[in-house]
């Protein structure tokens, strides 16, 4: 490209929000998408794991305890892990109250129905395969409910992200035309074998150093930081040259790639 101006690099940070605009409203829920989306982000991040009766359901820690009112009304039931609970269980479940009054009601949200409500909201989305290995076949499923909602597969709309690895790699085989993302931080000398099925390395913010950047980058893959929730941190990482950051306030990101 010939003779951008250097204030639009910053502007060219994607941003995502993550676990929906999770600072403002319950994470992992239709209510913190919408929010996102009023918000200006980019992209949603999202969180999915897979029920006993192997649905797929939005869930970011292994127990429904701390996001839920599980322990209310299913007393007996400790540790109240995800995989143990059927769809009809999860569903009676206050997903909301627990952040704020207002948002009481608010339900743990299946995939298909997020890739549903989500797909004319013009966001991207960023979806985290969370700890795999408690859910055996998760990836197979849920190729299946992007294929049945195909809007997700055009280029540029979705981005699978775990990890782990080895997950990830599973994906990219039932669906190859969809990027990758590697959650996790692997050493210069793993990325060039990583980027035969990966598309971005996705690190905690706190190890990205602009060497680290210029070495992703020159494996071709993307560096999406996280998750970042304050301005100076912002403004370091864009400095460093990250493609995005994930952030639980997506408003304060979106202030400062307008005014960069
Ligand atoms: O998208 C990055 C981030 O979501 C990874 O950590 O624990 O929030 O799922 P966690
Ligand atoms: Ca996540």
């Amino acid at each position: 490209h010939a003779a951008r101006p250097a204030a639009a690099e910053s502007s060219q940070v994607v941003v995502v929000a993550h676990r929906g605009a999770s600072a403002y409203a319950p994470e992992n829920t239709i209510a913190a998408f919408e929010e996102a989306r009023r918000l200006r982000a980019d992209t949603f991040e999202l969180d999915v794991q897979q029920t006993r009766d192997h649905q797929l359901v939005l869930m970011h820690d292994v127990t429904l305890a701390r996001t839920t009112d599980v322990e209310k009304l299913f007393p007996r039931r400790a540790p109240w892990r995800v995989g143990d609970f059927t769809l009809a269980e999860i569903r009676r479940l206050d997903a909301g109250s627990w952040f704020a009054p207002r948002y009481k009601g608010e339900r743990v949200p299946t995939l298909g129905e997020t890739l549903t409500k989500l797909s004319g909201s013009g966001l991207d989305l960023l979806l985290e395969i969370k700890e795999p290995r408690r859910h055996p076949g998760i990836e197979g499923r849920i190729a299946r409910e992007l294929r049945a909602e195909p809007a997700w597969l055009r280029p540029g709309r979705l981005t699978v992200q775990s990890f782990d690895w080895d997950s990830a790699r599973a994906f990219h085989r039932l669906l190859p035309n969809v990027p990758i993302g590697l959650l996790g931080a692997p050493s210069a000398g793993r990325l060039a074998g990583l980027s035969r099925f990966a598309d971005e390395v996705n690190p905690p913010y706190a190890s990205v150093t602009a060497q680290y950047v210029r070495r992703v980058h020159a494996n071709h893959m993307r560096v999406l930081a996280w998750t970042v929730n304050d301005a100076a941190t912002m403004r370091r990482l864009i400095s460093a040259g990250v493609d995005g950051i994930i952030t639980n306030r997506p408003d304060l990101l979106r202030g400062i790639t307008l005014t960069a």
